[in-house]
């Protein structure tokens, strides 16, 4: 995923630059690149392969005052020096570093070719110089609001021109873009984490709304049609709500593993305050303007993507059984397509996103705020897109997740349902005081038990190392724990470039079996629940076709050596 930072005040612009860059490295990137200002004039620099390649082309000697710079992560053209960001129009005035997919650029690029532009690189972005040469003869901000009114796609650009070394430009489409206001000196980051440490106060930019920054001053306006509007910047303010520390390995030998040993802190922080054990009862403040509309709801439809998604399919479950109230789960690349359905019911969704950001995510949460239908997020980074616009909403609280891989966030978010569920249960009066209260007793245990689990992480790495070179893998679970084998899958294909499904056991019959044999994995979630005895069945069925069966089981249960190859104990609980 690319990254953007952008610079101007007092200081040298290029170790902070860098500095930022380097910042955004765990979204990963393929080439990167920078422009800044000095001596009248703009210097260009870029490098495929990582930000030490790009360093070393920088001299000691150079300083500036501002500049913007760029990691890439290839869509339009493959990794290379000149497909890097910034790119620039015909005369090399306009330097632009985009995030986001162009989708009409291949028209664009042929009218402007046949207008005389000549262009570099394969990339999308390079577009977007040409068009706003096209419109110098107005000033910088409406030359670029005219040319994005014929963008058709998703960006957050920043934008510098070297005959207005004075200003930096941004504008915001579905792809994110925070302003970090300093003293005497301004950001633009793609991502808060690219600013920790040099400052706190920053506003994040609303999709239609471009900034303009200068040494000394930010100033937003919302842009429609070529006119402007000028937006508040200072009540628009915000305070980051994490520190230097959160984002950095500690000693771990990645993000993905430092997060996945966090979960007992991250939970704990997810629960903070929420849990009232006495009265059986939850506390979610985020809600409490809309108890009342919650209470009359017929109907929730959860949205989400990949891990969000899943984790939703588990909160279904649990809102179903625990507040009565029929739920539904969609993904939301799917639901951001919903037809004109007539809603006689009295809905609400819920929109999970760790980032906040997801852009399929976005476009569902609209299409039902179209409708007037109440929204609810469950977000983990705070003044985001999806927190912004959902009615009310829940934050996760476990700190940035830089692994990418949802790890931390996806426990946080079954949390969040798992206290949600009660919530609405204990509201509409379906959930008794006694049965909340035995569940918020289990839930309080969470984070211990977790630490349990870490206890087995030599037997975890020793069954890793035995099943390695496999190339497929089936998770299977039922219930509660058909989501969790199909997120176990998503986690297996994403970080080992394995190849992985997941599958509802009780589906194995109908088609899924027939891959079985000894060169197929299975990894069977088979706690001692209710369904237990019909997953040793599916368990059985697997072992006749010869399927190697590596379980994870309830401690105690002693029946599972006879069936599987291998298995992991995790703590009983409710
Ligand atoms: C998988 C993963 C993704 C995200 C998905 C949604 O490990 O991390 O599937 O869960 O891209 O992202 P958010 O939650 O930021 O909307």
């Amino acid at each position: 995923m690319c990254g953007i930072v952008g610079y101007i005040g007092n200081r040298n612009a290029i170790p902070i630059l860098i500095d930022g860059l380097k910042r955004l490295e765990y979204r990963g990137y393929d080439s990167a690149g920078l422009a800044f200002f000095n001596d009248d004039k703009i210097t260009l620099t870029k490098s495929k392969g990582q930000i030490k390649e790009l360093e070393r082309k920088i001299s000691d000697t150079w300083r500036s005052k501002v500049g913007i710079a760029h990691t890439r992560w290839a869509t339009h053209g493959e990794p290379s020096e000149v497909n890097a960001h910034p790119h620039t129009d015909c005369s090399d005035k306009i330097f632009v570093c985009h995030n986001g997919i162009i989708e009409n650029y291949k028209a664009l690029k042929e009218v402007l070719i046949r207008r005389g532009h000549k262009f570099k690189s394969e990339t999308d972005t390079e577009v977007l110089a040409h068009l706003i040469e096209e419109n110098l003869r107005y000033k910088p901000e409406l030359a670029i609001a005219k040319s994005l009114k014929l963008i058709k796609g998703t960006y957050g650009i920043v934008v510098f021109f070297s005959d207005y070394p004075d200003r930096i430009i941004a504008a915001r489409n579905s792809s994110p873009l925070v302003i970090g206001m300093g003293d005497n000196e301004n950001f633009i980051v793609s991502d808060a984490s690219a600013i920790l440490g040099r400052t706190k106060n920053v506003v994040y930019m609303n999709d239609g709304e471009m900034a303009v920054l200068t040494k000394d001053n930010a100033k937003l306006f919302s842009y429609r049609g070529g006119s402007a509007s000028s937006v508040n910047i200072l009540k628009r303010a915000e305070k980051l709500d994490f520190n230097v520390q959160d984002i950095q390995k500690s000693g771990y030998p990645h993000f993905m593993l430092k997060e996945i040993f966090e979960q007992p802190e991250s939970l704990t922080n997810s629960l903070r305050g929420r849990l009232i054990k006495k009265e059986g009862n939850v506390k979610l403040g985020g809600l409490e303007n809309i108890k009342e509309r919650l209470k009359s709801i017929d109907r929730l439809i959860i949205t989400g993507c990949g891990t969000a998604y899943l984790a939703g399919s588990i909160g279904k479950l649990m809102i179903e059984e625990l507040s009565g109230i029929p739920c539904e789960v969609g993904l939301a690349s799917e639901l951001r397509y919903l037809p004109n359905v007539d809603y006689r019911q009295n809905l609400a969704m819920v929109a999970i996103s760790q980032s906040g950001e997801t852009a399929d995510t976005l476009a569902a949460l609209r299409r039902f705020k179209e409708k007037n239908i109440l929204t609810l997020g469950i977000v983990n980074v705070v003044g985001s897109t999806v927190a912004r616009e959902t009615d009310a909403g829940v934050y996760n609280h476990v700190g940035p997740e830089i692994g990418v891989a949802s790890t931390k966030a996806f426990t946080s978010q079954v949390i969040i349902l798992a206290i949600l569920a009660i919530f609405l249960g204990r509201e509409r009066g379906f959930l008794s005081a006694g049965k909340a209260k035995k569940i918020i007793v289990e839930i309080e245990k969470l984070p211990m038990l977790i630490k349990r689990v870490f206890g087995k992480k030599n037997k975890i790495k020793l069954i890793a190392k035995k099943y390695k070179n496999y190339n497929n893998f089936l998770y299977i679970g039922r219930k509660y724990n058909f989501p969790t084998a199909l997120e176990g899958a998503l986690k297996l294909k994403e970080v080992s470039y394995i190849h992985a499904e997941g599958c509802g056991a009780g589906e194995m019959k109908h088609g899924p079996i027939a891959m079985i044999d000894e060169n197929f994995p299975i990894i069977a979630i088979a706690p001692e629940d209710s369904v237990y005895d019909k997953m040793a069945s599916n368990m059985e069925e697997i072992k006749a076709r010869r399927g190697k069966i590596i379980a994870i089981t309830t401690e105690g249960n002693k029946k599972i050596k006879h069936i599987a190859d291998d298995w992991l104990y995790i703590p009983k609980t409710l």
